[in-house]
């Protein structure tokens, strides 16, 4: 589906229902199909929103200009409003985590709960801000593909990509399909985002935490850290799974994401 929102094309998937509504934040260099374990298989429990943020998947960049994550979040804010949705569970990949943290900032009276995935709260060291810049001269001068095989060895255990190879190509697809303009804007607005650690104090609704044992771009130790700082939050640590926990151990993912959706009602 199309929302005309801002002057933008938004596209997302919504499996409807009077379901009490999740909206999912997919991660970098990704679209809403890195939601698709859980849009199948959670709709019987939640109503579940799986936008492409602007710029990646089929949702339009407006124009050259910078992005930050609070427009990715002001788009959301603006989705719900077309949907008609006051307050969701808002649930959040790792780039969807930091943009999960900016629409709590902006909206917290619209977030039921969170569910952050594979993230950290602190903003890139200069390291990591020099690795953001490098990765937008690779994608400008070599495209999308060259970032996608460049990151794909990150997202999933090893045991992942050799055995189930059609995991790995897609997860691969995914990335070599997006636009390379779009991929510079989420560098950018990345390497650009405020350090969240100071808010999480003030994070007061229901919140889950899911990391995978085996991430190394977002180890564990951050989510533990998300854990201590966040009132009542729970941490669930999926085994075999690296970045993309939730395409890589889409049933143990799950489970905890109902258990806590359970837990709300
Ligand atoms: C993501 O998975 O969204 C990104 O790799 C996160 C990051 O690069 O900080």
């Amino acid at each position: 589906m199309i929302a005309n929102l801002r002057g933008l094309e938004i596209a997302y998937d919504d499996t409807g229902g009077a379901l009490p509504p999740v909206l999912l934040i997919h991660g970098f260099p990704l679209d809403r199909t890195l939601w698709r374990e859980q849009t199948r298989r959670l709709a019987d429990i939640a109503r579940l929103i799986a936008p492409d943020l602007r710029g990646l998947g089929e949702s339009l960049l407006p124009s050259e200009g910078a992005v930050t994550l609070d427009d990715y979040a002001s788009d959301l804010g603006a989705l719900l409003d077309a949907l008609g949705i006051e307050r969701a569970v808002v649930g959040g990949l790792s780039m969807g985590g930091y943009i999960a943290f900016a629409f709590y900032r902006r909206y917290r009276s619209r977030v039921r709960a969170l569910i952050l995935a594979n993230t950290r709260a602190g903003a890139d060291s200069p390291e990591g801000k020099k690795g953001r810049d490098d990765n937008i001269a690779l994608a400008r001068t070599q495209g999308a593909a060259a970032l996608a095989d460049k990151m794909l060895p990150k997202l999933l255990i090893p045991k992942t990509a050799a055995l189930r190879a059609q995991v790995a190509d897609e997860v691969k697809a995914m990335m070599a399909r997006q636009s390379v303009a779009g991929i510079v804007a989420a560098l950018a607005a990345m390497r650009d985002r405020p350090d969240a650690t100071p808010w999480l104090a003030e994070i007061a609704v229901p919140t889950l935490i899911i990391a995978g044992a085996d991430d190394t771009l977002i180890p564990l130790a951050e989510a533990e850290a998300l854990r201590d700082a966040i009132r009542g939050a729970r941490l669930v640590t999926i085994p075999r799974a690296a970045h993309l926990s939730n395409v890589e151990q889409p049933d143990a993912f799950n489970f905890a994401v109902r258990e806590f959706l359970r837990s709300l009602a």
